[in-house]
């Protein structure tokens, strides 16, 4: 099987993962001799879940995938990728409203380092509408989150979910 590079960083704030990032990290992980998988430490966005839980999380999932790899990071994207040998972002497209936003980025990441590129994976049909946020909103009122997320992770991310807005109830 041909290899578009050896070392792939499939980035992202995954607070919490889902079943739409699990597809892509097995996806990618195919296409690399490794993947790193890079959780935002100091994302503009306000996260639910620690970075020790959101990369505990991940490890959880990717058991079966040894030369897949979770690490946290800090400041530009490209810094991180040139830091761990890579050359390839991987990001997962699921609709043409993830468009806009991912071209921008690749973009403005090209401009940073044209060296590094940018692969999309087009996400499967029935994670087209899944996102964390969902997964978050649906979780928090106590909705099933089974096929949304892995199933190991289905408990930990509804006990805390519920935890949260149980205490945001109580201090209104
Ligand atoms: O899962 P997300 O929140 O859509 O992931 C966004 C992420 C982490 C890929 C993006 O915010 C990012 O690359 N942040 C690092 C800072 C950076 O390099 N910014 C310039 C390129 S947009």
């Amino acid at each position: 099987m041909s290899k578009i590079g050896r070392i792939g960083v499939y980035p992202g704030s995954f607070d919490p993962l889902t079943n739409g990032h699990l597809d892509i990290i097995k996806r990618a992980s195919k296409l690399f001799d490794k993947l790193i998988v890079g959780v935002l430490h100091n994302g503009n966005k306000k996260s639910m879940f620690t970075m020790e839980e959101r990369v505990a999380l991940i490890n959880k999932c990717i058991k079966e995938m040894p030369n897949v790899e979770v690490k946290m990071f800090n400041g530009l994207l490209v810094d991180f990728v040139k830091d761990n040998g890579a050359a390839t972002i991987v990001k997962g497209l699921r609709a043409v409203s993830d468009y806009e936003y991912e071209l921008q980025m690749a973009m403005l990441n090209k401009h940073i380092d044209n060296d590094i590129e940018t692969i999309f994976l087009m996400s499967d049909i029935q994670n087209s509408f899944l996102s964390s946020s969902i997964v978050k909103d649906l979780a928090k009122h106590g909705g099933d989150i089974t096929g949304l997320v892995p199933n190991e992770i289905v408990t930990d991310i509804s006990t805390k979910m519920r935890e949260i807005f149980k205490m945001r109830e109580e201090t209104l």
